[in-house]
């Protein structure tokens, strides 16, 4: 790595009210970040068009991690000793099923939990919110869900519940005062009526805006709700605090994916309180989830986190993500955030003043994600010129978050129908996207400087320059390199 203390120095210098990394760059990536993956997998090398191999640069980490290289191993391990969970008495089952659960309590620690709180294992954060979303949808009352969650947190809601939806700022922030409002409104009606459950995500997937949920909590409790918590985006990056039971602040569902903090191995988690999930039938049903079945088919249930934990589980992906939280509670999230802000703050300067570029964030609130476009160009062909020139990994499009990315772009109504009937008959290409370059902790400052001088090369070419090397699908809108 080059110059990187005058790199730090001038991060530093650009924004002094953010926490940034104080260490030094080097000996942290050196020492600290480098073994925790594998070589192949940090200098993986790519081939450009011109056909020169680069060393690839991921920048597309909200979507997914490179998974931590201990984890490999330690899964590798426990394939060896691998038994049916909670079902034999032989000893590989006794040492699977020992680890299986073990990784519960890691994961309750990790996030501040209580005991009283379950932790359900679910694929991803999808199927975990699909799971929630069900049980809720069998207790009276509304679901309060803003207009910047990821689909993820939206249609599992709205596709079994009743839902208000909360409208955000232009620039996408949350009033408080708003949504109490919309608490007030709802609080003497009828209980089928009142607001049960308040759901937001913890970081933005396009902006990384991070809504106050601590105090959205603290809201919804005022008002007799409780408060879901979609942290997929945020805990890989930050801490996040469940907190006591009995504190107003405290989170009372929070659901995140394995697979977004390095342990891509199936796994998702769900957290909520015991009570709730004890009241609750399970939603799946099947073997291993219930203790007997009368000759009358009559079911008898347990009243612990295995009866939301149907079939055989996915073992190694619930042991996979504990030995993950292990490896960054070794390096501390504190560092973690310190030092993915600086590289976010140092991309995020340089970017803003790049001619040609437009960044949808002030840059007063930076967390791991920077979205952007580039004037004249269609997102998608900038993010393939990236890969295919460059070696560098972004995602252009809508990000699952259609009335974020409206807002972003000032989709107004009319055109909105107009996307919509282009869909009907199959033309997506005008569905509105951007640019998001998104961080994590084994990328480097050269990496953003590599990121940052082809943006700017990009933008100095202009759109006109590209037409005659790449081609975009009428329909899909999607951009190729033109065989030549
Ligand atoms: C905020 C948010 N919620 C939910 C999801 C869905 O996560 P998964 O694909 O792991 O289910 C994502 C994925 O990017 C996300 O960013």
């Amino acid at each position: 790595m080059t110059d990187i203390f005058t790199l730090g120095a001038k991060i530093k210098q650009a924004n002094a009210q953010l926490q940034l990394f104080t260490e030094n760059f080097d000996s942290f990536w050196d020492k600290e970040i480098k073994q925790l993956f594998t070589d192949e997998s940090l200098s993986f090398r790519v081939k450009t068009l011109n056909g020169n191999y680069v060393k690839y640069v991921n920048l597309d980490n909200g979507a997914t991690t490179t998974p931590f290289a201990a984890l490999k191993q330690y899964v590798d391990e426990m394939l060896d000793t691998y038994g049916s969970v909670h079902r034999g008495s032989g000893q590989k089952s006794v040492i699977t099923t020992r680890e299986y659960d073990a990784s519960r309590n890691i994961i309750r620690d990790f996030v501040g939990s209580s005991p009283q709180n379950y932790v359900i294992f679910a694929k991803n954060t999808t199927e975990a919110i699909n799971g929630a979303a069900t049980l809720w949808a069998k207790k009276p009352g509304k679901i309060l869900v803003s207009d910047i969650e990821h689909s993820s947190n939206l249609l599992p809601w709205i596709t079994r519940d009743e839902v208000v939806q909360y409208k955000t700022q232009p620039d996408g922030s949350v009033s408080l005062t708003e949504i109490e409002n919309i608490f007030k409104t709802h609080q003497n009606r009828p209980q089928a009526e009142q607001i049960k459950l308040l759901t937001i995500t913890g970081a933005s997937t396009i902006t990384g805006y991070r809504p106050p949920i601590y105090e959205l909590a603290a809201l919804a409790h005022r008002y007799g709700a409780k408060i879901f918590a979609d942290v997929c985006q945020l805990i890989q990056h930050e801490r996040v605090d469940m907190r006591p039971d009995d504190d107003p602040c405290h989170l009372d569902f929070v659901a995140f994916s394995g697979h977004k903090m390095y342990a891509p191995y199936g796994t998702g988690v769900l957290l909520g309180p015991k009570e709730f999930f004890d009241s609750s039938y399970p939603y799946q049903i099947g073997g291993g989830n219930l203790p007997y079945i009368t000759r009358n088919l009559e079911i008898k249930r347990f009243y612990t986190e295995r009866a939301h934990d149907p079939g055989t589980p996915n073992a190694m992906g619930a042991i996979a993500i504990a030995k993950a939280i292990q490896i960054i509670e070794g390096l501390g999230r504190s560092r973690i955030a310190q030092y993915e802000h600086s590289l976010v703050e140092f991309t995020f300067t340089r970017l803003a003043s790049t001619p040609g570029v437009k960044v949808h964030i002030a840059g007063d609130n930076l967390a791991h994600v920077i979205p952007f476009d580039i004037d004249g160009f269609d997102g998608r062909l900038v993010a393939e010129i990236l890969a295919q020139e460059y070696g560098i990994g972004v995602r252009a499009g809508a990000f699952c978050t259609y009335e974020y990315i409206r807002k972003l772009k000032n989709i107004s109504d009319e055109q909105d129908l107009e996307i919509a009937n282009e869909v009907d008959k199959g033309i997506t290409r005008n569905i509105p996207s951007i640019i998001r370059a998104s961080f994590a902790v084994y990328n480097t400052l050269e990496d953003c400087d590599r990121f940052i001088s082809a943006i700017a090369q990009i933008a100095k070419n202009g759109f006109d320059y590209y037409l005659p090397y790449y081609t975009q699908d009428d329909t899909t809108g999607v951009w190729t390199v033109v065989d030549r």
